[in-house]
């Protein structure tokens, strides 16, 4: 058999599962991958992806079971112990201690499973909070691409043998016997919002205060992971924490991310990310080409938009800011928060949206430009010119769009104040030419008079 990475057969495959299953796994390592399918093969007695492609075009229902294997769902509470002790003592501790008493939490368990993981972080935090204050204050969202796991997270019902890792006084105080098995603590479980959710594909889940994401990012490619971890950065907030599986790492080509604790896989957020990072995540379908080192032409570009006099941002296809200049973030007081977020819900997309819509721009895809807005920002009132230029890579695929904005608010006041001496000088000479006639007349009487002194 070929190399993997040669073999047409099982590119084939791929190539069928995206564009007929919407089940796009090109991002996952094709090693891991060959071996889950060649399980299948195996328990079907079947030999090459070929005509394992023919078997999955003729039994449908072999896809449920193809995908199963594929995203291994291996789960379980408290998976790796001395991590959540860690993450109970240290951590959580931390994510309160940064808060006001009544301020959400906000949690993301990202490849979920069937719920033990985000169920496990729940009982830490009703222990650390007490329930009623979780139940008021956590804010969970646990999301997986495997709908099967995602209806039994959503069942939070589970077997006495998966349980055994839970100390007893909290298996009573935190669930309840069914005859199907045990049942998380049902207040509690109406905290977790459960969704689907492909990390290779969706944008994240923002203001997050903990990102779990274990055992997940190790089937992905290396630049797969590159791109998800500028998802997470997007993610988090200044103060949150990313928490990934034992055997993982950070696969990155800038630490983005600094190590809290090496061992349990526990990260804080380190640099500012930079434009080739959110142009990574914006331009999905080459990856590859996103993530190569930056070249003299790419740091050229974004020197430019980094120096640019005027406020630039950089908006993505769905809308979002994905970017903005110094001058941008501090003429419209945007904060790292601001970006992936709509642009339309931000300062300069509201002065924009009652001269222009956005999303007719969008389809004409030409530059537009105008002249004088008035805009309220954080510096005031002020005057703009404002250029939106549609971008286009150089396969001529459009990407988004960058917006400049022209402060003309010191030419503004010129005009204003000249043209209120314009005004007045047209007051003074209408004042000078009836001064003008009167004088005139005087003289023309005086002409007369001297003419006839009878007059
Ligand atoms: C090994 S399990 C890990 C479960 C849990 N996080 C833990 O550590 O116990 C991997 C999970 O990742 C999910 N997964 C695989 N690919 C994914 C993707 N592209 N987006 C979201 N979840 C994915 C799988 O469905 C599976 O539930």
């Amino acid at each position: 058999m070929a190399p993997p990475e040669t073999n047409s057969e099982f590119e084939a495959l791929l190539d069928y599962l995206k564009h007929n299953r919407g089940c796009d796994l090109t991002g996952y390592k094709h090693s891991t991958l060959m071996r889950r399918f060649q399980h299948r093969m195996q328990s079907l007695k079947i030999e090459s992806y070929n005509n394992y492609l023919q078997y999955l075009q003729r039994h449908p229902e072999e896809y449920r079971d193809l995908l199963n294997d594929v995203l291994i769902n291996v789960t379980g509470f408290f998976r790796d112990h001395d991590a959540w002790t860690y993450l109970a003592d240290e951590v959580i501790p931390k994510i309160i201690g940064s808060k006001e008493p009544d301020e959400p939490i906000r949690i993301w368990s990202a490849g979920c499973a069937a719920g033990h993981e985000i169920y496990s972080l729940l009982i830490l935090l009703a222990e650390a909070l007490g329930i009623e204050n979780c139940l008021k204050r956590v804010q969970c969202y646990a999301t997986d691409a495997d709908e099967e796991a995602i209806q039994q997270a959503r069942r939070a019902t589970y077997k006495e043998l998966e349980l055994a890792s839970i100390p007893p006084e909290w298996l009573q105080k935190y669930f309840h016997p069914t005859p199907q098995g045990y049942t998380f603590h049902p207040a509690l479980q109406h905290t977790v919002i459960f969704a689907y959710h492909d990390l290779t594909q969706d944008a994240p889940i923002s203001k997050l205060d903990l990102l779990m994401c274990r055992n997940v990012l190790i089937y992905f490619k290396p630049e797969i992971q590159a791109r998800v971890l500028v998802r997470f950065h997007f993610g988090l907030k200044h103060t949150g924490f990313l928490f990934l599986g034992k055997t993982e790492t950070l696969v990155h080509r800038r630490p983005i991310f600094t190590s809290f604790h090496h061992q349990h896989r526990i990260y804080t957020k380190a640099s500012k990310l930079e434009i080739s990072d959110y142009l990574s995540i914006a331009q999905k379908s080459s990856p590859q080409k996103a993530l190569t080192p930056p070249t003299q032409e790419h740091d050229f570009w974004r020197t430019l938009f980094e120096t640019n006099p005027a406020a630039q941002l950089a908006i993505d296809l769905n809308g979002w800011l994905i970017g903005a200049n110094e001058q941008a973030s501090h003429l419209f007081d945007l904060t790292p928060e601001d970006w992936n977020r709509p642009f339309q819900e931000l300062v300069p997309g509201k002065i924009l949206r009652s001269h222009i819509s956005i999303q007719a721009f969008y389809r004409a895809r030409s530059t537009v430009s105008l002249k004088h807005v008035e805009g309220v920002t954080a510096k005031g009132i002020k005057y703009f010119d404002i250029t939106i230029a549609p971008v286009f890579n150089a396969q001529r695929q459009f990407l988004g769009v960058a917006i400049t904005f022209a402060d003309r608010s010191d030419y503004q006041q010129l005009t204003e104040k000249l043209s209120s001496t314009e005004a007045e000088l047209d007051k003074l000479r209408e004042a000078m030419h009836t001064t003008q006639m009167e004088l005139e007349a005087a003289h023309q009487e005086m002409h007369l008079l001297d003419q006839d002194p009878t007059y």
